[in-house]
């Protein structure tokens, strides 16, 4: 087989501005040693997110001409409903400035009487909603998805018998929304199964609870069936899609992933009740339900996207770029989950850098070592994301030490990614000389955002 390539051209380029290791270590002293915290021109290959990140396709700067700006009734809008009701198959579809948009305003509807959730794994703003709507998250992830090195297919999968247990010991009554995030981006951009999502429908419908996709990377996920469940080979990725959505209530989209734009979100739904109290929301918080917190240019960006992202030659190669870049650090001894996610690579920090607890945030290590040796950024998914305090105020560790190097989507080239995997070779060789972390300051929800750090 031959070498996979871009399938794109690039017609218009961004400059890269390279910095020097001791200009970077000022940089990262000035920071706190908070990336969140960094000025993005001292940054050489920002791996931060692949959320917003995106380059857009001239079919999408086009559609940006073409927005329409109305108030109400835009052509923008039912355009861009025309294409989530056609992909996902809801019949409501409501816009919103961007994912956690969408989560605010389904959750503080849905805590108002029932106070659980259940998920394979939350992301963080979406725990952080539940929790900020007066609600709690519980997490019931595959036993396979919490060993990071140990491959299997669907490591995104719901533990189901665990799925059973917790909704018979906190009462079907209490919870709010059962809650698939496809692909499962905190335990490492794992996939979902369609054989889970099923078991998972039929399980909330015995039950009569609501099931929602958290749907940012359905496309990628999509792509993981494709090639990996038997009975999809020669299914098309528009058809599992279509499938995969057809099992839940709903979904929660954050159009920043795999819609290919720089912002947006959605909630599509079934419910007409649910979804006018949403849309009551909506006109506070957002903005009139045809616009959602939007420019009528955004959604005509998220209306194309949505189809650009179906193609298979796109996806072929983009989860190909991530396994590449796992393989290459893989066969250096780098200790990278496995198998490789849809839209990042996750190194394993906890073996990575085995002589520093998890109180002293070995992610938090690894990324500021990762940014002065190559000025490379990338995010800590682990205690300082998910670790919380028991009474004494000791951390209680998040279940893994994960760093996350999440691919932007048509930006980066081969090279660019060989020049990662050197870079994380080269701190890898030299990891003994890696520092713990403590804490300076820090917020009560989400505090990776804002925390200022000390090296130890
Ligand atoms: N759900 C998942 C699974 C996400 O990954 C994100 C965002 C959201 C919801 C919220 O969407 O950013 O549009 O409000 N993830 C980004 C990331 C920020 O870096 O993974 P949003």
């Amino acid at each position: 087989m031959k070498t996979i390539i871009e399938p794109f051209r690039i017609k218009s380029v961004e400059p890269i501005y390279f910095t020097t290791q001791e200009e970077r270590e000022k940089a990262l002293e000035k920071a706190q040693y908070n990336v969140f915290l960094l000025h993005s021109d001292d940054v050489i290959i920002d791996l931060l997110t692949d959320s917003g990140t995106s380059a857009m396709s001239s079919a999408q700067w086009a559609g940006i001409m073409q927005g329409d700006e109305s108030y109400a009734g835009s052509p923008s809008f039912y355009r861009f409903e025309k294409v989530v009701k056609d992909i996902m198959g809801y019949p409501v579809v409501i816009p919103t400035h961007q994912g956690r948009g969408a989560e605010k305003i389904l959750f503080s509807i849905l805590s108002k009487d029932k106070k659980v959730y259940i998920a394979n794994t939350l992301f963080d703003t979406t725990r952080a909603n539940i929790e900020f709507s007066g609600a709690r998250g519980i997490d019931v992830l595959c036993p396979e998805g919490k060993l990071p090195q140990i491959p299997a297919p669907f490591k995104g999968n719901m533990d189901i018998k665990a799925l059973e247990e917790t909704i018979l010991f906190q009462g079907p009554e209490n919870i709010a929304l059962v809650i698939l995030t496809i692909t499962n981006n905190s335990g490492g951009g794992q996939p979902v199964s369609m054989e889970n999502i099923k078991a998972v429908s039929g399980i909330c419908k015995k039950n009569n609870i609501r099931f929602f996709l958290d749907a940012c990377r359905f496309a990628e996920n999509a792509w993981f069936i494709k090639t990996r469940e038997k009975g999809y080979e020669n299914t098309s990725v528009k058809k599992i899609v279509q499938e995969m959505f057809s099992y839940a209530d709903g979904c929660l989209m954050s159009a920043k992933k795999d819609a290919f734009a720089n912002i947006g979100g959605f909630l599509a739904l079934n419910d007409e009740k649910l979804a006018t109290q949403c849309r009551n929301l909506l006109v506070i918080t957002e903005g009139f339900p045809t616009y959602g917190g939007l420019a009528g240019r955004d959604l005509e960006a998220i209306a194309i996207g949505l189809e650009e992202i179906l193609d298979e030659n796109y996806l072929m190669y983009r989860i190909r770029s991530i396994s590449y870049l796992t393989e290459k650090l893989y066969a250096k001894g780098v200790p990278v989950m496995r198998p490789a996610g849809g839209h990042a690579v996750y190194l394993d920090a906890k073996a990575f850098l085995p002589h520093i607890p998890p109180d002293k945030y070995p992610g938090v290590s690894l990324i500021c070592e990762l940014y002065k040796k190559g000025g490379i950024r990338a995010v800590e998914i682990g205690s300082l994301m998910f670790g919380k305090y028991d009474e004494n105020h000791q951390l209680i560790p998040s279940q893994m030490e994960l760093v996350r190097l999440a691919i932007p989507r048509r930006v980066y080239t081969q090279s660019h990614i060989d020049y990662v995997a050197e870079v994380i070779i080269e701190v890898f060789e030299e990891r003994e000389k890696a520092r713990g972390y403590t804490i300076l300051e820090e917020a009560p929800l989400l505090r990776h955002f804002t925390a200022r750090m000390q090296p130890i």
